[in-house]
């Protein structure tokens, strides 16, 4: 990490976290939680939504352009808080980007391998998160013994956006998703999707007791403060009450109204509006040398 790339950087600036839609309000309300302190942009491409049935070309450009939207709100730092993106845009976005960056692959593979115990571990994502093989290269990276053994899920999504948490038909198509990786021994399962977590109970009860589940969005909460501490850009107190910027601010590409009942219902801190604004605007191009690192 080039430390002098960051010099403008101060405590104050919020941590930029985006997703392709919803799925991301899990990483933020776990920064949220871990950092009562720091402020949130978060950016929601609710407008361009799945991206895990898109290519890795597709995915990496509407990733720079999102980055760029945070990077004109003047973030410290940016986590990409999607599966997907992390997977497919991550390298290209860390090499290019003028503030730190981090994915929430790496944090979940390395939890998963301080976890299991017979070195067989589960990851279950959309088909791009499972077709890249990111999970499968950090875990080796740590742990080049482990079997890993990845599922793709792609009902999982729209059950979990149509509001089927609990329900029996999510009950069944977790079994079935399950079936395979239980054949094959796992005692960890990673939660490698951002809508995952909020379906934790049914995939726990598909999975079996004997099986811990990841979510990676603690790890990379905890992996985010501890760079933030490491480079002096925690935030030392909560921002003002009654400041003119709220702590968090939510935006999206469309459909902010939905958005933000869906969010209301994942985070509990009151979101008091999500603003859509135009994603288009933003060039998809690698940062030139003068924007990033070069
Ligand atoms: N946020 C995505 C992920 O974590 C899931 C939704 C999508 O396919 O865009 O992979």
């Amino acid at each position: 990490m080039n430390m002098k790339r960051y010099s403008e950087l101060d405590t104050e600036m919020p941590i930029g976290v985006f997703d392709s839609g919803i799925g991301g309000l899990t990483v933020a309300r776990e920064i949220m939680r871990q950092m009562p302190n720091e402020k949130i942009v978060y950016f929601g491409d609710t407008a361009r939504v799945p991206y895990g049935s898109k290519s890795k070309e597709t995915v990496t450009r509407y990733s720079r352009q999102i980055v760029r939207f945070l990077l004109e709100q003047k973030v410290k730092a940016i986590a990409i808080a999607c599966n997907t993106a992390s997977a497919y845009a991550l390298p290209e976005i860390e090499q290019e980007c003028p503030v730190p960056v981090i994915g929430v692959i790496r944090p979940g593979a390395k939890t998963a391998c301080s976890c299991t115990k017979n070195g067989r571990i589960g990851v279950i994502g959309t088909r791009a998160t499972v077709s890249s093989g990111s999970y499968t290269e950090f875990i080796h990276q740590i742990m080049p013994e482990a079997e890993v053994f990845a599922q793709a899920c792609p009902l999982f999504v729209p059950l979990v956006e149509e509001g089927l948490w609990e329900d029996p038909v999510t009950d069944e198509i977790a079994r079935r998703y399950m079936a395979s990786l239980l054949d094959h021994g796992i005692d960890t399962l990673i939660m490698g999707c951002t809508h995952y977590p909020l379906i934790r109970k049914t995939i726990g009860r598909a999975a079996g007791d004997m099986i811990s589940l990841i979510n990676p969005a603690y790890e990379t909460a905890m992996e985010l403060r501890q760079m933030l501490g490491e480079m002096n850009l925690l935030a030392d107190h909560r921002p003002a009450l009654g400041s003119t910027v709220p702590q968090y601010r939510f935006y999206v590409s469309d459909m902010a109204e939905q958005f933000q009942q869906f969010a209301n219902s994942i985070i509990k801190y009151g979101i008091l509006a999500s603003e859509k604004i135009d994603i288009y605007n933003y060039s998809g191009k690698p940062f030139s040398a003068e924007e990033g690192a070069g």
